[in-house]
């Protein structure tokens, strides 16, 4: 069962996602295993102290990863593979099979192995915080050299430095400059279920930052003081967001942000990374030294204020055509918890037990027989937006969208040559209910031919062309009901079909 698998995957990544001790220069290397695309097996801890290494962390996500891999061919050939060990980590944490068919086109310039860290197991201990980043090794097993990003002076550096290191020299140090585009937020590897963020980070004042979201759509700003914010939407699985301001030395400058948005119920696509939180002491602590980050005390009209305070940032989220109640009514404090910490904000109940504090009657929903997936899973928000939106009942998305959403199958009804009118008007609720039925009948509205009667009240037994509500006197391959009386949907397709009146297939040839 779908539900249940996706529930124990979330118990089985917290465990994966604890805190890991990262390796400065200056210290050792730590040696991590890993399979090439190509299935065969990799140690570093066969090359730590033999010879120097180079790890070239990327991700087929990231264009300048990408645009590097030339680079990184060119230092290959340079040095001998007895001087010089490459290894590349691709931190692509699903969707391997897209990887491997990725990296088919770049066959030529992958001349050493390039591992799939899947689990982060190679790039935790390194830090890796942005992409692509290079990390030198010596041949003592020492690490020299950590960089990020991919301009030509950056690479020149970087192949100087190796030359150095494979030559053993000291020293080298002095090649780290302050970075002229620093993103603060979103974090590098993190998750998120939000279908939005900011991006905020800092780069020279006036300058013009540009986003790019997954190599595609773009999106610039101007740095105001010394900061930009931009909202980017978030696509479902891998997000790469890359972030790139002209360098005062030329070219361009980039930061690449990976954050993995998963859906709010399994769709087989879960990641290892822990959860982004914005609002706790640290993130906050960027933000005071402009941003009053306390909201007003919530005495009397104080419900007012405290709200206008969050809508500062979050004004996404008003303007909709439909407000939920409590927003009108008390703001945010209803939902979200001011004390809590170290994470501020936490809502003060989870799934369906937030929306059951205020509506105590949707309970009666769940003690029926038969309940929709995703209300077997509690998670109410799938569907509703516990702020609003521009649907009725704070819906996500207009009903007929939202049903299609999951079932997919529905998309097909569009494609038949008669459409019944309710589904084409995406009316799902008008047959269905959303949330649970104590009859196992696909959680329709009313039984049998009580459904269809309720709309085509013109009808009958005698006016009908056909009878229905009685035994067939031939046995036909048709659909009848428990006492093998015709239904409606004996003759007729509920949603779409090819032949006239919605006929099932076959049309009057089917039964005569
Ligand atoms: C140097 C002062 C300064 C710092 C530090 C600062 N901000 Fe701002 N921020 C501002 C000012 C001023 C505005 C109002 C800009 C405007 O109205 O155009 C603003 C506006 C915003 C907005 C609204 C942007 C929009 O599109 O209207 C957001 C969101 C925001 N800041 C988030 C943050 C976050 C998050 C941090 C901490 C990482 C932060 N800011 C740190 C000065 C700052
Ligand atoms: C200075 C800007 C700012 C203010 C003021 C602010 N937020 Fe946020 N908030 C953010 C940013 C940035 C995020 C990260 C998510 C995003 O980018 O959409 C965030 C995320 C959140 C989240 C998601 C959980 C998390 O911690 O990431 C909640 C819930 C939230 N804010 C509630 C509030 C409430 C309630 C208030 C008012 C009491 C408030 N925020 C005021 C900037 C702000
Ligand atoms: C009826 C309860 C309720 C109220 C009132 C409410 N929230 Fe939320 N909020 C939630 C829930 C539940 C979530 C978790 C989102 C989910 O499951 O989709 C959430 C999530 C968020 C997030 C994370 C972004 C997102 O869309 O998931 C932000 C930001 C946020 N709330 C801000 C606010 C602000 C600001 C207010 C006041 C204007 C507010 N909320 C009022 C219930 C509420
Ligand atoms: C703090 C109390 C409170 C909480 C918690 C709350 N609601 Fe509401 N909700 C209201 C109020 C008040 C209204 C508006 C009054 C009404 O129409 O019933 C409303 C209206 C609605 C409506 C529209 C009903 C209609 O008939 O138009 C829906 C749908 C809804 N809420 C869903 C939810 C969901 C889903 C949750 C959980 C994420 C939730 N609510 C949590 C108080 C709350
Ligand atoms: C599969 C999507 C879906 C889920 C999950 C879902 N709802 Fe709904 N809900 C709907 C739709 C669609 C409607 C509108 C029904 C209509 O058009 O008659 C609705 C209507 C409502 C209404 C207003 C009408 C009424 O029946 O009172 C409330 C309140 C509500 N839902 C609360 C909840 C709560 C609480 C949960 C979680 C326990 C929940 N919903 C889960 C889709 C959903
Ligand atoms: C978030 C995903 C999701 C959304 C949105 C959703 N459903 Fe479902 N629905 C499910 C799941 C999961 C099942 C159970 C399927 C199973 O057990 O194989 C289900 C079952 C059903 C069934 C029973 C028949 C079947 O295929 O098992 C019907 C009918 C149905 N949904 C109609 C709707 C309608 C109408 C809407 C829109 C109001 C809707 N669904 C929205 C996930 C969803
Ligand atoms: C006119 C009434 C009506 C409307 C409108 C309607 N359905 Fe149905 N639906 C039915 C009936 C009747 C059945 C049972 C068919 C059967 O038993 O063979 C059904 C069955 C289903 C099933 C389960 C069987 C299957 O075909 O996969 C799903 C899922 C479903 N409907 C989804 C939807 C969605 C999504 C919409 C909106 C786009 C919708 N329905 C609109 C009447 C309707
Ligand atoms: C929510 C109301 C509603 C329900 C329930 C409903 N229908 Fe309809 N049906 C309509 C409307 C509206 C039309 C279009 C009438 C028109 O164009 O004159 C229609 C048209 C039809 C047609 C004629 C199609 C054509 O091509 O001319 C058939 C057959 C039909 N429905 C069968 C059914 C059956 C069988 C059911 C039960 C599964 C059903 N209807 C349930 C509203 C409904
Ligand atoms: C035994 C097969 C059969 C059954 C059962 C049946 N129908 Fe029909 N229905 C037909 C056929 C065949 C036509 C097309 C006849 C025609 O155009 O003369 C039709 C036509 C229709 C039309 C279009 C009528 C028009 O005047 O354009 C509607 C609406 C309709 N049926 C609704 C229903 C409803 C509602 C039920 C259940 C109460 C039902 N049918 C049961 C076979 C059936
Ligand atoms: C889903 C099966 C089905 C379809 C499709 C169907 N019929 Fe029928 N038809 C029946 C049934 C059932 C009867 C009643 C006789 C019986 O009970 O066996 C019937 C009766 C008739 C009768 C009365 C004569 C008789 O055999 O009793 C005529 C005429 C007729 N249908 C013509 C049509 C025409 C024309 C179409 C296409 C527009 C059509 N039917 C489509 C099942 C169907």
């Amino acid at each position: 069962m779908r539900v249940l698998r996706s529930a124990s995957l979330a118990i089985f990544l917290l465990v994966l996602a604890g805190p890991v001790y990262a390796v400065q220069v200056g210290e050792r290397a730590i040696p991590f295993q890993g399979v090439t695309l190509t299935g065969e097996k990799v140690d570093l801890a066969d090359s730590i102290g033999k010879r120097a290494i180079l790890l070239k962390f990327g991700s087929i996500y990231c264009s300048t990863c990408v645009s590097s891999l030339e680079d990184v061919a060119h230092i290959r050939k340079r040095f001998k593979a007895s001087d010089l060990q490459i290894v590349g980590v691709n931190l692509d944490v699903y969707g391997i099979s897209r990887v491997r068919r990725f990296y088919r086109g770049y066959a030529n310039l992958i001349t050493y192995p390039l591992i799939v860290d899947e689990k982060l197991a190679a790039s935790r201990p390194y830090d890796i915080q942005s992409l692509p980043a290079h990390v030198v090794i010596d041949k003592e097993g020492v690490v020299r050299y950590v960089s990020t990003g991919a301009t030509e002076e950056d690479l020149k550096i970087l192949e100087d430095v190796v030359a150095r290191v494979v030559r053993g020299e000291k020293g080298i140090g002095k090649f780290t400059r302050k970075p002229p585009l620093q993103v603060y937020f979103p974090i590098n590897f993190t998750k998120t279920l939000q279908d939005s963020v900011y991006v905020v980070g800092k780069a020279k004042r006036g300058a013009r930052v540009s986003l790019a979201l997954n190599g595609g759509s773009r999106q610039a700003a101007t740095v105001m003081r010394d900061l930009f914010y931009l909202r980017t939407p978030l696509s479902l699985g891998s997000n790469y967001i890359e972030v790139s301001v002209s360098d005062p030395l030329g070219g361009k400058v980039t930061q690449g942000v990976v954050l993995f948005r998963e859906p709010k119920m399994g769709a087989g696509i879960e990641s290892p990374f822990p959860v982004y939180r914005f609002h706790n002491e640290k993130n906050e602590a960027l933000c005071r030294k402009c941003h009053e980050m306390n909201p007003p005390e919530q005495e009397g009209r104080g419900f007012a204020a405290a709200t206008r305070f969050c809508l500062g940032c979050h004004k996404e989220l008003t303007g909709m055509r439909v407000v939920h109640g409590p927003i009108t009514v008390g703001g945010c404090a209803p939902c979200h918890l001011f004390s809590s910490r170290p994470n501020r904000y936490e809502v003060i109940a989870q799934g369906q037990d937030l929306c059951f504090k205020c509506h105590e009657e949707k309970r009666k929903d769940l003690v029926k027989s038969y309940l929709h997936g995703p209300m077997s899973a509690g998670l109410c928000t799938i569907c509703h937006s516990p702020h609003g939106s521009s649907e009725k009942y704070q819906l996500r998305r207009y009903v007929g969208d939202l049903c299609v959403m999951c079932h997919e199958g529905m998309k097909s009804v569009s494609f038949k040559k008669d459409i019944h009118k309710p589904v084409n008007d995406g009316a799902c609720t008008a047959c269905h209910e959303p949330h649970s039925s104590d009859r196992n009948d696909n959680f329709l509205k009313k039984p049998g031919n009580e459904l269809c009667l309720s709309c085509h009240t013109g009808v009958n037994r005698t006016s009908h062309t056909h009878p229905f509500g009685v035994p067939p006197k031939k046995e036909r391959l048709i659909k009848l009901d428990k006492e093998g009386n015709l239904l409606c949907i004996s003759c007729h397709e509920p949603h779409a079909g090819d032949e006239p009146k919605l006929l099932v297939k076959g049309g009057c040839s089917r039964c005569h």
